[in-house]
């Protein structure tokens, strides 16, 4: 049996990769504060330590037990809450990814993995953007990100594989639809279903690249395995889709006319970006399968009765 320690187990993603290690017959430690996460969110069967990644005595818990891979999942994970307060969101996205590659060394645990975030590219030059494009942060939160990249690339040289998967707009069935401040599809859904009315905070000329919830927790397994190397990796679905097509999606399918209001953007928003997925898809040995309109075609039937 292997061991997986899975910080932010109990949030969207960390919850979602924990479920399936588990299924596998895997042991799973998950470190998570609850700040946007739930208890209830943790599935059966994992162990549960409750407190900030970034905090060595919570680290301590693990009694230096050493593990197959660590996924470090756990993040404050919003670019407009990173303006809040700018320390907080380094103490959550870089100290912690620190304290855990330190842990990860002293414990001869080989193998890191990270969430980190297609936001740490800014305003791409080219489009759609590739790994070793330029990388000029707009967000506190996204400075963060490719800070904690350099030290993954770092402590490679302490003999231990790093990955960054650089994640797109994650979205799907398990979002958090009360987070009103992250996840740009989680948000419209919410609102459509709670008020009728849609908030844009910027132009629905904009753009995502949107990879569902079962591709991501795929992508993050897979990076364990022993022929997957060290590097940074982006994890999209290679496609753009605009914000005003997200509001038509939800509205079709909810069959209703949701009012739509638009206000400014928020601080550090990029205006569009889609990402190339042929690395990924090259080392990884699959596609990202999920399309937009499918993906939320399932996440809707879930948001009905889950609001
Ligand atoms: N959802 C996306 O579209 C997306 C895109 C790019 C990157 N990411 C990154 O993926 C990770 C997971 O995102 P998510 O969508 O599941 O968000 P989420 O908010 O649902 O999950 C984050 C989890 O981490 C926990 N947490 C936050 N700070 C912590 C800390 N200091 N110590 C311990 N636990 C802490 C929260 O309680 C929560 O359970 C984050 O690091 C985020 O930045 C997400």
């Amino acid at each position: 049996m292997k061991k997986y320690l899975v910080t932010g187990g109990a949030g969207f993603i960390g919850s979602a990769v924990a479920a399936k290690l588990l299924n596998q017959g895997n042991e799973v430690v998950i470190i998570d504060n609850l700040s946007t996460g739930y208890l209830q969110n943790i599935p059966d069967g994992a162990t549960f330590i409750e407190g900030n990644c970034e905090d060595e005595h919570i680290v301590n818990k693990l009694n230096k037990q050493t593990f197959n891979a660590i996924y470090h999942i756990a993040g404050q994970s919003s670019g407009e809450i990173s303006y809040d307060n700018p320390v907080l969101d380094m103490q959550a996205n870089v100290q912690s990814t620190l304290v855990l590659l330190k842990y990860a060394v002293e414990t001869g645990c080989k193998t890191f993995i990270y969430a980190s975030s297609m936001s740490v590219y800014g305003d791409a030059q080219k489009l759609p953007v590739c790994e070793t494009d330029t990388t000029i942060p707009k967000s506190f939160y996204a400075v963060g990100k490719l800070a904690s990249e350099h030290y993954l690339r770092i402590y490679q040289s302490f003999g231990i594989k790093t990955i960054a998967l650089r994640l797109f707009n994650v979205y799907g069935v398990g979002q958090n639809l009360k987070n009103l401040r992250q996840g740009m599809a989680s948000i419209y859904l919410a609102q459509a279903l709670q008020t009728n009315r849609i908030l844009v905070k910027g132009s629905t000329d904009r753009f995502r690249d949107f990879v569902y919830i079962t591709d991501v927790v795929n992508s993050f397994l897979t990076s364990a395995q022993s022929n997957i190397p060290s590097g940074v990796y982006n994890v999209c679905y290679g496609d753009k889709t605009h914000v005003g097509q997200i509001l038509e999606l939800i509205s079709n399918q909810l069959s209703t006319m949701t009012e739509i209001s638009i206000i400014d953007s928020t601080p550090g928003d990029q205006f569009g970006i889609y990402g190339d997925p042929t690395l990924f898809e090259k080392t990884f040995g699959f596609k990202n399968e999920i399309s937009f309109q499918n993906g939320m075609i399932k996440m809707i039937a879930w948001a009905k009765n889950n609001i």
